[in-house]
């Protein structure tokens, strides 16, 4: 077996304690408060079907003409999106794909050659480590840290043979936007080891307020260095099953251009994007603000709602955080944050992430959807803080 298939698929994919304890849970019927969930559409919204249907509606019955890097009209509907969040792009500085973790593959076949380091932050997206493996690249971790607000560890960071560098702004799960001071330090940086810099913002329309000194549209930023930002339907307007996403190149010109016409070649390879969700794109975009905004409703409600059932003497702390769909709660050290998670399994029927899923590593930590339905959501914390207080 092993020399039938590739290393590439060398990891383990043994199911965790909690995953078992899960399965065995749905399986013998027991209702349970899912404080997991992370996709939009099965968390009661309003979809804007009708809206939706019309931007498809001529998408489907045009003539296919391949263009590797997306239809003019969908790359044009991506910079008038930017132009919303305040960047101004031209369409030849973007590409589509078929997700985000399509446009990580597109671009670390682009950067990376097999066996080669992709640095990627810790805390953070755990795909990452499948993403860099299957185009035979290798994870290295860089720490962020935590003093009341989250920072580049640059100690922590390694540039030995490396392809990449990876940046979350707003991190997931930490909610935290890269400040302006780390992100020039660290684009300085690359540009100094001759590295691009791929900074994920699939959550960069959520954020929870002003933040003063924070990068909140990395494309929007000069930098020395290379810089791919990525974006897409799936977070942005809560579409994930649509299947479209972008990447949009800013750095110094020479670098841009001959990104482009590599990512032109790769992704000519593929064709992987439809036409018709291509077609669709500017109605979508449009159609998708009215869920972009439930969503942020209901992520500030959640938060809200955690805030106040906390009170002011609880053991549980809640991490700030500047955007995203998630909160972090620490809960007393008493045992570690995956007993916590299976604790409040067995005896709560709570779904809970344990923050070690994420590789935070500061005491026990829980990890809470807040796209969750506010009375799910409101039953389940007082069910964990009732918990808390007995345990
Ligand atoms: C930080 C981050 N990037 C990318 C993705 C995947 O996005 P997509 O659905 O566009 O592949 C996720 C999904 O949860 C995510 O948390």
């Amino acid at each position: 077996m092993e020399r039938l298939f590739s290393r590439r698929l060398a990891w383990t994919t043994a199911e965790n304690d909690l995953a078992r304890a899960e399965a065995a849970a749905r399986a013998s019927g027991r209702p349970l408060l899912d404080l997991t969930v992370s996709n939009p559409t099965q968390v009661g919204l309003h979809y804007p079907d009708e809206e939706i249907a019309r931007a498809f509606a001529d998408a489907a019955t045009n003539p296919y003409q391949p263009s590797p890097l997306g239809v003019p009209s969908a790359r044009a509907a991506v910079v008038a999106d930017y132009a919303r969040r305040g960047v101004g792009l031209d369409v030849n500085q973007v590409a589509l794909t078929a997700s985000s973790s399509e446009s990580y593959a597109l671009l670390f076949k682009l950067l990376g050659d097999p066996g080669q380091t992709v640095l990627c932050p810790e805390p953070s997206y755990p795909l990452f480590e499948y993403l860099a493996r299957l185009e035979s690249l290798i994870p290295r971790p860089y720490r962020l840290r935590f003093d009341g607000l989250w920072h580049i560890d640059f100690d922590s960071l390694d540039f030995t043979d490396v392809a990449a560098i990876i940046l979350v702004s707003p991190n997931n799960p930490t909610g935290s936007f890269v400040s302006r001071e780390d992100f020039d330090r660290l684009a300085g940086l690359a540009a100094e080891h001759g590295h691009a810099l791929i900074v994920d913002e699939v959550f960069a329309d959520f954020p929870l307020g002003p933040s003063a000194d924070a990068v909140t549209a990395v494309a929007g930023r000069p930098s020395p260095s290379l810089v791919f930002s990525l974006g897409g339907l799936s977070k942005s307007c809560g579409l994930p099953h649509l299947k479209l996403g972008w990447i949009a190149t800013t750095g110094p010109d020479a670098l841009v251009r001959g990104a482009l016409a590599r990512l032109e070649l790769i992704a000519d390879t593929y064709l992987s994007v439809g036409t018709p969700v291509q077609m669709a794109l500017p109605g979508l975009l449009q159609a998708g603000a009215s869920v972009r905004r439930q969503i942020l409703e209901r992520v500030q409600r959640n938060r809200q709602a955690l805030v106040k059932a906390l009170g002011a003497h609880s053991p549980c702390t809640l991490l700030p955080a500047e955007a995203g769909w998630c909160a972090i709660l620490r809960v007393p050290e008493i045992m570690s944050d995956e007993a916590w998670a299976g604790t409040l399994l067995e005896q709560d029927g709570v779904l809970v992430q344990p923050g070690y899923f994420f590789d935070l590593t500061m005491g026990a930590t829980l990890v809470l959807s807040l796209i969750v339905q506010e009375p799910v959501f409101a039953e389940g914390v007082a069910r964990l803080l009732a918990r808390v207080a007995a345990t």
